[in-house]
């Protein structure tokens, strides 16, 4: 295994985080261990962010200890990795609208504990401002489809986010347009991002993900 990010290694061209709850899988992928640890590869084509790490992502702002907001958490997928590389003295608050995929959430935290599941719609960050009360948030992640994604990043940001901290935003173009051609709403979503961020890198996802870039940016 080699490290390629804090908490995040390499092996045969596959990625892989260390294992925070040893013996347990999140959606079918595969366990390795190496020198006594466990390490879970993190597969592509099931999480946006390990496209982007395969893709040549140039920073992935995650550490030990860190904290995160991750909105659109879904049932888990990417939010177990990001939860394996922050550790058990990290904390990530994962937002999602939708009861059916945060009931899976919620019993991913009960395993997990540096994850909280929060019900809410991530357009009102608003209505969640007190569960995050003082927490300094060094990421603040989203992957979510709904046609306003960066202004919706850009509201949390502007709530959670100090100068100098990190986004990382999965932005999909086909749920903002399905006639305009995707790399014309990228550009519409950097000029919106810009707002709130220096833009420090794009990248598309594709083979893994079709239409879809991640934008990795710097809270100005
Ligand atoms: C593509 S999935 C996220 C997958 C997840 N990020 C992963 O990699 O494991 C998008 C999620 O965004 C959620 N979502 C859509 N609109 C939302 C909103 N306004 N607020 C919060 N979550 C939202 C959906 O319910 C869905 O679970």
């Amino acid at each position: 295994m080699k490290q390629i990010f804090s908490g995040i290694f390499e092996s045969n061209g596959k990625i892989f985080t260390k294992n925070l709850v040893p013996g347990k899988k999140v959606y079918g992928e595969a366990l390795v261990v190496e020198n006594g640890l466990e390490y879970r590869e993190w597969v592509p084509w099931r999480s946006k962010l390990c496209a982007g790490i395969k893709n040549s992502l140039k920073n992935i702002p995650l550490k030990e200890g860190g904290n995160v907001l991750y909105l659109g958490s879904a049932e888990g997928t990417t939010p177990s990795h990001v939860s394996d590389i922050i550790g058990e003295n990290g904390l990530l608050f994962g937002v999602d609208i939708a009861e059916k995929v945060m009931r899976k959430f919620v019993e991913l935290c009960e395993l997990r504990k540096n994850m909280l599941p929060i019900l809410a719609d991530a357009g009102k960050p608003e209505t969640y401002a007190e569960e995050l009360e003082e927490t300094k948030i060094e990421l603040l992640y989203q992957d979510i489809s709904q046609k306003n994604q960066a202004e919706i990043f850009n509201k949390n940001a502007e709530l959670f986010l100090k100068k100098g901290k990190f986004g990382i935003i999965v932005i999909k173009a086909k749920s903002i347009s399905q006639s305009e051609k995707p790399e014309k709403i990228f550009a519409e979503e950097k000029k919106e991002l810009e707002k709130q961020f220096n833009v420090l890198q794009q990248v598309n996802l594709a083979p893994f993900e079709k239409h879809h870039c991640i934008f990795l940016c710097e809270k100005k």
